[in-house]
């Protein structure tokens, strides 16, 4: 007979988790760094003009090792702006996953290109680049790997079977910061890289963007799309559309960015946190059935702007909603993550998207559970999920 200790918490038992979770998962953190930058430019009235995004545009593109950086108002609006850069147009197509945020794929279709949905892999969930490489036709134009929830994609074999077709590769690297492949950071490995700082990424501007490139003249056709302003800076190809832009203001506020620059000297230790907590719940959840752990290659070094993971019930005999239940009962933020997919969405399908294709990735997509990524966890929080996952784990068959 099991003791009352012993009984899960959904028969009545007590919790597993009996923390107070909101420190240990609160995010953004933003304290006086942060109150006193944005003072700073309150005082100075730089409240919209301001070399502020100019400042982080140095300090991002040093860390990343990229030669332009370009702050831009949010990452949709970066990823526009590569699209537009590397020429984009009527006819186009463009590759990237459906399994993704709409801002990967909406730009394309704003330029008049036609979006093609590739598979991802079913254990990393990133671009299966042998499925990116069968919807390759003489239209394609671009691929946009997305290093989803802060996983590099394989970024060696896309950018030589985008290289063999003669396809530019733009990386959504929106989840990624801080995140490496063969010694390089995301973001750096394409012809253009995108970054987001929206509040919920691991680096938190509030809201704002960042192009990046080591391609001069890309960077100079993102400038004139959305800087008339910085546009009389370039050669005179360009400075010619200073009083006009190519129709987009997309620069980035400064009080946005003065924040993303103090969250910028965080941003590493605060990404090693994250790791080291999920990490040790991954370590365990890989000794139990029905967790599809995803080992990062040794070449990668990934971050974790979210923790989702790949559940198998027929191994368990828990149904996924049954497991989501129970781990609430005991007192885990735990959820259904489920992305609507791109090529299911109206918009998609009234274009020519099947909403039946991609069956790896409409499977995928109902195995996902999303845990915290425990950013200010001491590691005792990580110990009162593993608890959960323990007692919970003596329901499976
Ligand atoms: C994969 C991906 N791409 C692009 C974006 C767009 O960034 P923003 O929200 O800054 O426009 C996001 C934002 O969540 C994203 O998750």
């Amino acid at each position: 007979m099991k003791s009352d200790d012993d009984r899960l918490a959904i028969e009545g038992g007590p919790k597993a988790i009996t923390m107070d979770q909101e420190d240990a998962l609160k995010w953004p953190v933003i304290g006086r760094q942060e109150e006193e930058a944005l003072l700073e430019l309150l005082r100075k009235n730089e409240i919209s003009l301001s070399d502020e995004p100019k400042k982080l545009e140095a300090e991002f593109g040093t860390y990343l090792g990229a030669k332009f950086a370009l702050a831009e108002v949010n990452g949709t609006a970066a990823l526009y702006a590569a699209m537009f850069a590397i020429g984009i147009g009527e006819g186009d197509e463009v590759i990237c996953p459906s399994y993704t945020y709409w801002a990967t794929a909406m730009p394309a279709t704003t330029l008049g290109a036609r979006v093609v949905f590739c598979e991802v892999d079913p254990h990393s969930l990133n671009m299966d680049p042998q499925d990116f490489k069968r919807r390759i036709t003489t239209k394609t134009k671009a691929v946009i790997p997305v290093h989803l929830w802060g996983l590099p994609c394989e970024m060696d074999e896309i950018t030589e079977i985008a290289r063999e077709h003669g396809i530019k590769v733009i990386e959504d690297a929106c989840h990624a910061h801080g995140a490496e492949y063969r010694g390089k950071k995301t973001g750096t490995l394409g012809d253009i890289g995108v970054f987001s700082f929206q509040a919920s990424k691991n680096l938190p501007g509030g809201e704002g963007g960042m192009l990046v490139t080591n391609n001069e003249e890309y960077y100079y056709r993102a400038v004139t799309l959305g800087h008339y302003r910085r546009a009389a800076e370039l050669p005179e190809r360009y400075s010619r559309y200073r009083h006009t832009s190519f129709g987009f203001k997309h620069r980035m506020s400064p009080l946005h960015a003065a924040i993303t620059r103090v969250q910028l000297r965080h941003l590493d230790e605060r990404n090693q946190r994250r790791n080291r907590n999920i990490g040790i719940l991954l370590d365990f959840l890989d000794s139990l059935p029905g967790f599809d752990i995803y080992h990062t290659p040794e070449y990668m070094k990934r971050v974790y702007y979210e923790n989702d993971i790949v559940y198998r019930e027929e191994e368990t005999g828990l149904p996924i909603e049954r497991l989501i239940e129970m781990l609430k009962a005991e007192g885990a933020r735990v959820r259904r993550d489920r992305y609507p997919l791109l090529h299911q969405q109206p918009f998609f399908t009234e274009r020519g998207s099947d909403p039946e294709d991609l069956p790896v990735t409409r499977e995928i997509n109902n195995r996902i559970i999303a845990l915290p990524t425990f950013p200010n966890d001491d590691g005792s929080l990580v110990e009162q999920y593993i608890e959960a996952f323990r007692k919970v784990s003596r329901a499976f068959k």
